[in-house]
């Protein structure tokens, strides 16, 4: 193998701190996408790595899913975290979403699930999604003149949203709320249980036992909701395993909410920032749906996922081995200066808008459709009720790898 050196800036992809510090971890990005686009990580408790850090790569890399998997290392955690995950695995107990499985088999599961998450299905949502808008925007106005944005509301909204979809009684959402946090804030000390990978398996045995449970009770008596697709679903005329069921919930209640209350917050957080963006924004409501795509280029809160070579292979010419995994670093992507004109400008209006935010390929974001409607009901109802908005303190980024974004927004607003 040639010897490998590893840039400085490098490391930060491989720290959870960097994160939660929007500049450090954009100077070091851009400076990786100007001098080393595919660059060399060697920051333990991780694994090494290659971070790919141009949009081209992250699109090209996602495009040939047979040459790179996401088995047997989808993100990134600690050698530990993934040698007890193999463990877990090779003893049948493992996790075993979409975002580890490849196809032909993630190809029959996703089908399981899709059409809960098409225009059709969006459509006879909407009116729900819209109701609990406004049901949020005017809890917002009853709490203010402040409140801590993301709290009191950016966490509620995607998660009543998520799990009307899947059919949930109402009493449940708060334990699915925090056992999400528990699992996607892993590095934060503010959301998580413990820092061993048991602790991280504690959370997902308590995801599996409640599932279990609802499994069971959609089986004997279905209803017409997402989790009585996935109870039912059937992978080749057979009843999926107990753990790709469980799986699918977990994956459906964690990614559709955490990521969507990111993207809401950030948003927010951009149009306090841009108060010119605000006021433009108000004035022209059309263009929500471009200023929620800009929100969610903007935020990124997937920060990354990763693949494995299943081949010795290149990407821009540097030499990849088989076995060896590639970081895509879709927040770089998301600031590439080739593909995006002024990338660091937060524009509302901004057309075309590549981000790679939802991911591309085989794997693209199955709930794109609803967390962009979930988005564009808030905002609509907000914006033009919203007579002034600012900070009243610091924002706080969470300090995670994976998938994260503001856990405080204090502000003071008026509202209608
Ligand atoms: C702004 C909010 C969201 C963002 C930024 C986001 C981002 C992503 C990303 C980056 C991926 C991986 C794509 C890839 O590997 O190419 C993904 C996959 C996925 N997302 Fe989202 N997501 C969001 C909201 C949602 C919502 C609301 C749901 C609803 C349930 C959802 C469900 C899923 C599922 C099930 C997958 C796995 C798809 C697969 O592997 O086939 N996401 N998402």
């Amino acid at each position: 193998m040639t010897p490998r050196t590893m840039d400085d800036a490098a490391k930060v992809l491989a720290d959870p701190t960097a994160y939660a510090d929007d500049a450090r971890l954009h100077a070091a990005l851009a400076h990786l996408r100007a001098n080393e686009p595919v660059a060399w990580v060697d920051n333990p408790p991780y694994r090494p790595f290659w971070a790919i850090t141009k949009h081209a790569d992250i699109m090209a890399i996602e495009r040939a899913n047979d040459l790179f998997l996401s088995e047997p290392r989808p993100l990134l955690a600690t050698a530990a975290a993934d040698d007890y995950m193999a463990a877990q695995m090779e003893a049948g107990m493992g996790i075993r979403t979409l975002i580890h499985m490849d196809d032909p088999h993630h190809r029959k599961v996703r089908a399981i699930g899709a059409d809960w998450f098409r225009p059709k299905a969006m459509r006879d949502l909407k009116i729900r999604v819209d109701e609990l808008a406004r049901r949020y925007v005017d809890r917002m106005r009853d709490i203010g003149p402040e409140c801590d944005f993301v709290t009191d509301i950016a966490v509620q909204f995607p998660l009543y949203v998520i799990m009307s979809l899947l059919g949930l009684p109402e009493e449940d959402y708060g334990r699915m709320h925090s056992l999400t946090q528990e699992m996607f804030g892993g590095d934060d000390d503010e959301y998580k249980r413990g820092v061993s990978p048991e602790d991280q398996m504690a959370v997902l045995l308590d995801f599996f036992t409640y599932f279990a449970k609802l499994t069971a009770s959609r089986r004997e008596n279905p209803t017409d909701d997402l989790a009585s697709a996935i109870a039912n679903g059937k992978i080749d005329g057979e009843p999926m395993s107990d753990i790709d069921t469980a799986s699918y919930y977990v994956i459906v209640a964690s990614a559709g909410h955490d990521t969507t209350k990111d993207a809401i917050s950030g948003g927010l957080l951009a149009l306090i920032e841009n108060q010119d963006e605000l006021a433009r924004l108000r004035d022209n409501l059309d263009l929500m749906p471009t200023a929620v795509e800009e929100m969610i280029r903007w935020t990124t809160p997937v920060k990354e996922f990763m693949r494995t070579a299943a081949e010795d292979t290149t990407v821009r010419g540097v030499p990849i081995a088989k076995g060896e995994n590639v970081y895509l670093a879709y927040v770089s992507g998301n600031r590439d200066e080739e593909i995006f004109d002024e990338p660091f400008r937060f524009d509302i209006a901004r057309d075309p808008n590549r981000h790679v935010s939802f991911g591309y390929g085989v794997h693209f974001c199955l709930g794109a459709a609803l967390a962009r409607m979930e988005m564009n009901s808030l905002f609509t109802e907000l914006v033009p009720r919203l007579e002034s908005i600012e900070l009243t303190g610091e924002p706080e980024l969470a300090a995670t790898t994976f998938v994260g974004g503001l856990k405080h927004l204090p502000i003071r607003y008026s509202l209608r």
